[in-house]
């Protein structure tokens, strides 16, 4: 049978292998367009994006709706996902088994939407497609990989937007490298 967003977004909800997946308040799927050709994977949800079952919808997100914007773009456009859909506790970065017991809702949602391109958000994102990239030499380039899962796909690693929002230099260079966006599509 085909796949569908609501499906994926169904089967997370009775996921519960995962001890986040118990202990969170809801897990968050990703939300945008079914249409994309740009999906947007961050990490885990935060303590807002548990409260409110969406993704990016704390500063991280702000900072993102500015990046979307100074591109001409906005959420309605594009799909934001992460790679973990449950928040992990007090914030602390997901682990191996965490991320590996949610891909296989990622790889659904990428197979779904067929997307042209996949920005990562962060180097836990970015190391899930190029597993031994640094994200300070790789941000702002274009791979294009295979995967067993995924046909031929296109990845741009981007730095997270949290790790810029204090961080003015960081900041800069992420909207520089968003402006790369419509050239690389
Ligand atoms: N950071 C992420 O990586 N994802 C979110 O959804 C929010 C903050």
């Amino acid at each position: 049978m085909k796949d569908s967003l609501l499906k994926i977004e169904k089967d997370l909800r009775n996921f519960k292998d995962l001890k986040i997946a118990q202990n969170c308040i809801q897990p968050v799927m990703g939300k945008g367009n079914p249409k994309a050709k740009i999906i947007f994977i961050g990490e885990a949800p935060g303590a807002k994006e548990d409260k409110l079952g969406e993704p990016f919808v704390g500063r991280s997100g702000k900072l993102l709706n500015e990046l979307l914007e100074s591109i001409n773009l906005s959420r309605e456009k594009v799909y934001i996902t992460n790679i973990v859909k449950f928040r992990p506790p007090n914030n602390r970065d997901p682990n191996t088994i965490e991320k590996e017991g949610c891909l296989p809702f990622l790889i659904r949602e990428i197979n779904y939407i067929k997307p042209k391109l996949i920005c990562t958000l962060g180097r836990h994102s970015m190391n899930f497609f190029l597993p031994k990239a640094k994200i300070s030499e790789s941000h702002g380039n274009l791979y294009t990989i295979k995967t067993p899962f995924l046909k031929e796909i296109n990845i741009f690693p981007l730095y997270h937007p949290a790790s810029a929002l204090y961080n003015p230099n960081k900041r800069e260079t992420l909207f520089l490298d968003f402006n790369k966006i419509p050239t690389v599509i």
